[in-house]
């Protein structure tokens, strides 16, 4: 497996505030790695610094040559009083191709949402569009801060569904941050948790037998988890289409 991006002893402070402190880790591609944590736990900030937005104070982002990145931010803040249809929001960037547009949306079922306006879309419906969105350019790298909030059991399980479907195609690398434990556990490859450093990682089994992850979520939750490892695939949810997101890429 190729390595998509190193973290090499990363330490961010906003003013005198510490948020991260000493986060090394490795991603490679086909991998999805899952950043748990409390409220503030600095994973957002985590995030931006491997989008490149945040510089760190102290260590080292080192990425693939080349890297393309796909981002689902935590927050979307449009301003209500323009009015901006999903159609334009997806091609905002320049040279955006609606025929390619159309095959994203496609591929995460939402292409009748093309001439909507993406105030009036409901919070699956957006986090679709913008999972879309970041699927654009052919990620080798997904960043997905909390890509489920706001959407129902069912929503959050095929939204899980399609991404690990899209890893499978793309064979992109996927830090995802979630609160959402049991469900996203069942797909993932490697977990860390984090509360400005990291306090437990390795493999979903691993970790939740690890006593200070269990002290964290307690034991009935970390028994869930290895019943979820060992059931993941009654999760299994057919997607309306199964064709492949490989297909759209070739022109
Ligand atoms: N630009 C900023 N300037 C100052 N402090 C900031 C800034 N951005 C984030 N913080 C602080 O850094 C800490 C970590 O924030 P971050 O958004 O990374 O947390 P988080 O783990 O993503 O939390 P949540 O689960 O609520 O999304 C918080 O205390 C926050 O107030
Ligand atoms: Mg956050």
């Amino acid at each position: 497996m190729k390595t998509v991006l190193k973290l090499k002893n990363i330490s961010v402070n906003f003013g005198s505030h510490q948020i991260i402190k000493n986060i090394s880790f490795d991603l490679h591609s086909g991998e999805i790695l899952t950043l748990l944590g409390p409220n503030g736990a600095g994973k957002s900030t985590l995030a931006k610094i491997i989008l490149g937005l945040i510089i760190p104070n102290q260590g080292k982002v080192i990425y693939q040559t080349k890297l393309r990145v796909g981002y689902v931010p935590q927050k979307l803040s449009i301003d209500t009083t323009i009015p901006l249809i999903v159609k334009r929001f997806m091609t905002l960037k320049s040279k955006i191709k609606i025929k390619n547009v159309i095959q994203v949306l496609i591929r995460v079922d939402a292409e009748h949402l093309l001439e909507q306006k993406m105030q009036k879309l409901s919070g699956g419906e957006t986090q679709r569009i913008l999972l879309a969105r970041a699927l654009l350019n052919k990620p080798q790298l997904l960043v997905l801060d909390e890509p489920t909030q706001g959407i129902d059991i069912n929503g959050q399980l095929t939204l899980y569904n399609l991404i690990d479907n899209i890893r499978t195609e793309l064979n992109c690398a996927i830090f995802i941050i979630s609160h959402d434990l049991d469900l996203v556990m069942a797909k993932t490859d490697k977990v860390i948790y984090i509360n400005k450093q990291i306090c437990c990682s390795g493999k979903p089994k691993d970790i939740a037998l690890d006593p200070k992850f269990i002290a964290m979520f307690g034991y009935n939750w970390t028994k869930q988890v290895c019943i979820y490892q060992h059931n993941h695939c009654k999760y299994k949810y057919n997607l309306n289409n199964n064709k492949s997101i490989n297909s759209y890429y070739n022109d």
